[in-house]
């Protein structure tokens, strides 16, 4: 039997954990934790992303505020919004969508984002914490995989952990939580060599790469855990992700679906991590 992994339904469950988490923070502190989301540019996907994220925020109990700048707004200019936010008493968590317009440099934007403030954890002294186990924001992505994995009862020590793909927000964040919990992670991308093969040993897949059912049936060992973190679009304007779900389904033991997988995770886990920073800063 196959498990079905419902991010739907879990990320339904963390939300309403943050939401009870915000309820508690506010009586206690007299102010919501705060959420700022900042879009440069008109990039349609990135614009749904933070409204979503601006909504689902509000939804929770978070106050919650958008900058949204023109494209051309100068890297000083983000720069300087950045700064003020970090002074900003009322918010806790902040999120510069990615990516960024060409002449704005994203790292030093994302280095600009306050340590303690970094929502999405890309600050580089996170992302060194995260390497050194110690405690810090992480990606929302990957972390919300992690989520899954404990919701469903997953323990991925001592498992062959294959991560398709080595970005900065999926892959290398992902190797080191997975490590962290004590499987032995391989990362690939594009040019790995023999990459079928390498993911037909995998006892547990991430499959980030943002190719249609690039991961097929025959790649999936029987009983291996499938998480795939693709979303792309078909001619016929259906979603899907980056595992040709059917096939790969058949011989998993356990694997996300495409819609309601890994996708509603990010958000709920977005959420997660404000609520977190706003208890470490207090009022
Ligand atoms: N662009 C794509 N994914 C993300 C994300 O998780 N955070 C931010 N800030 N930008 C993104």
């Amino acid at each position: 039997m196959t498990t079905i992994l419902d991010g739907k339904l879990t990320a339904k469950e963390v939300r309403a954990r943050v939401k009870e988490g915000c309820a508690a923070f506010t009586e206690k502190t007299g102010r919501a934790p705060g959420l700022a989301v900042v879009l440069v540019g008109d990039d349609p996907a990135s614009a749904i992303y933070t409204r979503n994220k601006g909504k689902a925020a509000k939804k929770c109990g978070m106050y919650d505020v958008h900058h949204h700048l023109p494209a051309d707004t100068p890297e000083a200019d983000v720069l300087a919004l950045v700064r003020e936010l970090n002074e900003d008493a009322r918010v806790d968590g902040i999120l510069v969508q990615l990516p960024l317009p060409g002449h704005v440099d994203t790292d030093k934007v994302i280095a600009a984002i306050s340590p303690e403030k970094d929502a999405d954890g890309f600050n580089p002294v996170n992302v060194g914490r995260l390497w050194l186990g110690q405690p810090a924001p992480v990606a929302c992505t990957p972390l919300g995989i992690t989520t899954i994995l404990d919701r469903y009862e997953i323990d991925v020590k001592g498992m062959n952990a294959v991560i398709i793909g080595r970005s900065n927000i999926v892959g290398k964040p992902m190797a080191a939580l997975l490590m962290r919990r004590h499987a032995t992670v391989t990362v690939c991308h594009s040019r790995t060599k023999d990459l079928p093969d390498v993911i037909r040993a995998a006892d547990l897949i991430v499959a980030a790469i943002g190719r249609a059912k690039f991961v097929t049936g025959d790649m999936v060992k029987e009983g291996a855990v499938v998480l795939d973190v693709g979303i792309n679009r078909l001619e016929d304007g259906t979603l899907c992700g980056d595992v040709d779900f059917e096939a790969a389904a058949e011989r998993a033991s356990a694997i996300t679906p495409v819609p309601g997988g890994v996708g509603p995770m990010t958000i709920a886990t977005l959420l997660a991590n404000v609520l977190t920073l706003a208890e470490a800063r207090g009022e």
